[in-house]
């Protein structure tokens, strides 16, 4: 049997929008069908990553655009550490938010085109998976979790987050499923599923 070639696979929501549970959900999906798969987030695990999430737990972290370029650099790393060996030896990676975050999130207060650019060296998603959720619902999702709400989190941010996402989509290139996320895990789970063998439909004769 040949193992179908790397493909990265980026989800991307506001936070609340399920993705951790979604992405190991799709992973277990991935891996009883006998295929390799690389599960990453980013912020990412690396020293870049760290810094980002110890900063994010400060009432006020850095200027945004230090934020902004500490998000590329990350990724860069990220892309040049893990992922791109990852695809290279054919795995599919699963990967918790990508560019498209930094579009979302860094562009409430930056120029798009400047976050875009500082990005513009990230390899493309062979396919994003938007969880798409409304503001109200995301927040009470992420009050039911035991954790302190971070800096990005508060409601206006996460406001405008998600008009920069609907804004993103309308204009995306490249490979897109917009899932509803505000079902239940299981529903959700199935849509996904659906979407990935849709665009990659060699992954289902594995
Ligand atoms: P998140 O995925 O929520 O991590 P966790 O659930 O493990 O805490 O990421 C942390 C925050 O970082 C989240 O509010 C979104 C934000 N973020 C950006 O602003 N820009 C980016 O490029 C990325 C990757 C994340």
């Amino acid at each position: 049997m040949t193992m179908p070639s790397g493909k990265l696979i980026v989800f991307e929501g506001l936070d609340g929008a399920g993705k951790s549970v979604q992405i190991e959900r799709l992973a277990s999906t991935l891996v009883k069908r006998g295929l390799d798969i690389h599960v990453t987030a980013e912020p990412s695990s690396g020293s870049l990553g760290q810094e980002i999430r110890r900063r994010l737990r400060q009432t006020s972290p850095c200027d945004e655009a230090t934020l902004a370029l500490l998000f590329a650099a990350d990724r860069m790393d990220h892309v040049n550490a893990e992922i791109t060996p990852a695809l290279d030896s054919r795995k599919i990676v699963l990967c918790d938010r990508y560019v498209m975050s930094s579009l979302a999130y860094q562009s409430a207060m930056l120029p798009m085109e400047w976050v875009r650019s500082i990005n513009q060296y990230a390899v493309p998603p062979d396919l994003t998976i938007m969880l798409e959720i409304s503001v109200e619902e995301a927040i009470a999702r992420r009050q039911n979790r035991a954790q302190p709400i971070e800096l990005l989190e508060h409601q206006l941010r996460q406001e405008m987050v998600f008009v920069h996402y609907q804004s993103l989509l309308a204009n995306h290139d490249g490979p897109l499923a917009r899932i509803d996320s505000s079902g239940s895990f299981d529903q959700v789970e199935k849509n996904i599923q659906q979407a990935v063998f849709h665009h990659f439909p060699e992954l289902q004769s594995e």
